[in-house]
């Protein structure tokens, strides 16, 4: 079965409260719950991650080595400033979608850089939790077509 990793960066914890007008009133508990059903039924195996530290998605993401096939990151507030988890990701070698609830384009110019995007198979940014479940599909696609490839 193909594995997949939800990571969720700083503040996405606080879903629901904080910036509704950006990034809509669910929470993140209820957008996992949406990748859960939707991964059910494409037969995928979803694990999740949450955290506010830097080093704690670095050693995470470390760990992903040899147990997923693919990930899906909202780095958050990251994504603008991390050497360190493009360079974890990139140390695993494992293909990876990056998603944003909200139009990272539309918004301040600081969040218009992304030390992500030119390594991501795929981004996904403005969708609210809707680019969860695109990229689920994108994701799981590419990782099919590349196992039938090799076999
Ligand atoms: C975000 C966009 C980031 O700029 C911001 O810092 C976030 C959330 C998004 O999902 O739209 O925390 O990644």
């Amino acid at each position: 079965m193909i594995k997949i990793s939800i990571i969720n960066g700083p503040n996405l914890n606080m879903l629901g409260l904080r910036e509704v007008n950006h990034y809509g009133k669910y929470t993140l508990e209820d957008i996992n719950k949406e990748i859960s059903g939707v991964a059910k039924d494409l037969s995928l195996d979803v694990d999740f991650f949450q955290s506010n530290s830097e080093g704690d998605i670095v050693t995470y993401i470390q760990n992903c080595r040899n147990v997923f096939d693919g990930i899906i990151i909202n780095p958050g507030a990251y994504t603008h400033t991390s050497v360190a988890i493009r360079d974890a990701l990139l140390a695993v070698s494992i293909p990876f979608v990056e998603v944003h609830l909200s139009n990272v384009h539309a918004r301040e110019e600081f969040r218009k850089q992304s030390y992500f995007s030119d390594k991501a198979l795929g981004v996904i940014t403005g969708f609210g939790k809707a680019g969860y479940l695109f990229a689920l599909k994108g994701i799981s696609e590419h990782i099919a077509a590349t196992k039938t490839a090799l076999s």
